[in-house]
């Protein structure tokens, strides 16, 4: 496995390991993997002949006052995990290697999908992942790329990004990755004391109580399903809800009346911690 630093050598390397007409699967991360990342490149494996990992904290995404300085670092075992799945190379830039100039001379804005749901309580957020994207994606040059569903505005701000500016990757979304008791991996969840790491479970069981009164109870109208689930999230005395929405999972457009698929979006703090999470319900 190739630990590289600088762009000028990602392009070489990949150079040389593209001979033979293999295809290159790229997982972007901002490291202190977990399984859900790990599964991410386990796809990208099963799928491309040549596999590579950035690990790259973004400064760009993140506000004033947000989590920057204290986002969980762990290179070491990082780089232990990614070599037992045998990754090719893994992109580990410094950030003036990525962005020359402070604040960046260029960035990309995303309009208005950056402004709903996270983007209100994160705003300029989904500007620094489009950023940061468009230029991993320049940099690696893959053929796919592989993103998790737990960050479904994400993945909608990337594909737009790929369909605007007309990268020739095609974006790959892959399931949320669960611990046993519902609660989405994410790095955040190391912030969590043990008490706030039970209360955490309460996001999902939000989502499902959604779910099932969506499926079971025939419910349609989204206001009195958002009603029932934001009781439940603040039954919880840890949790701080910041939102709860039903939207189409495809353009995160809001839907008063439920038509399927619909994705029920929840976002909320536990103690000082945000969390995200989500489920898409489809047709069987
Ligand atoms: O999902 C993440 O970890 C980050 O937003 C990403 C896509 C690596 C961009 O920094």
């Amino acid at each position: 496995m190739q630990i590289i630093r600088t762009i000028k050598d990602m392009r070489a390397f990949h150079k040389i390991l593209r001979t033979g007409n293999k295809s290159t699967g790229f997982v972007p991360t901002m490291g202190a993997l977990h399984e859900g990342h790990l599964s991410l490149v386990r796809r990208s494996k099963e799928e491309n002949g040549i596999t590579v990992v950035s690990i790259f904290v973004n400064p760009t995404q993140f506000g004033p006052g947000e989590d920057f300085n204290r986002y969980p670092r762990d290179t070491v075992g990082d780089l232990e995990k990614l070599s037992a799945l045998d990754v090719d190379a893994v992109f580990m830039p410094e950030d003036g290697e990525m962005y020359p100039e402070t604040p960046p001379a260029v960035s990309i804005d995303v309009g208005g999908i950056g402004r709903i749901l996270c983007g209100v309580s994160r705003p300029g957020h989904f500007n620094g992942v489009a950023t940061v994207v468009a230029k991993l994606f320049n940099i690696v040059m893959p053929d796919r790329a592989y993103f998790g569903q737990k960050d479904l505005q994400q993945t909608v701000v990337i594909k737009k990004l790929v369909k605007e500016l007309n990268f020739d990757v095609d974006i790959i979304i892959c399931p949320v990755v669960r611990e046993k008791d519902g609660l989405a991996m994410s790095s955040r969840n190391s912030y969590l004391n043990p008490e706030e790491r039970k209360a955490a479970t309460v996001l999902f069981r939000t989502l499902k109580l959604g779910e099932k009164l969506i499926l079971n109870k025939g419910m349609d109208n989204t206001m009195d399903v958002k009603r029932k689930m934001e009781e439940m999230i603040r039954s919880e005395p840890l949790a701080d809800p910041d939102y709860i929405e039903i939207v189409d999972p495809r353009n995160l457009q809001a839907m008063q009346d439920i038509r399927l698929p619909a994705a029920l979006c929840i976002a909320a703090r536990i103690g000082n911690t945000r969390l995200i999470d989500n489920i898409i319900i489809d047709k069987k």
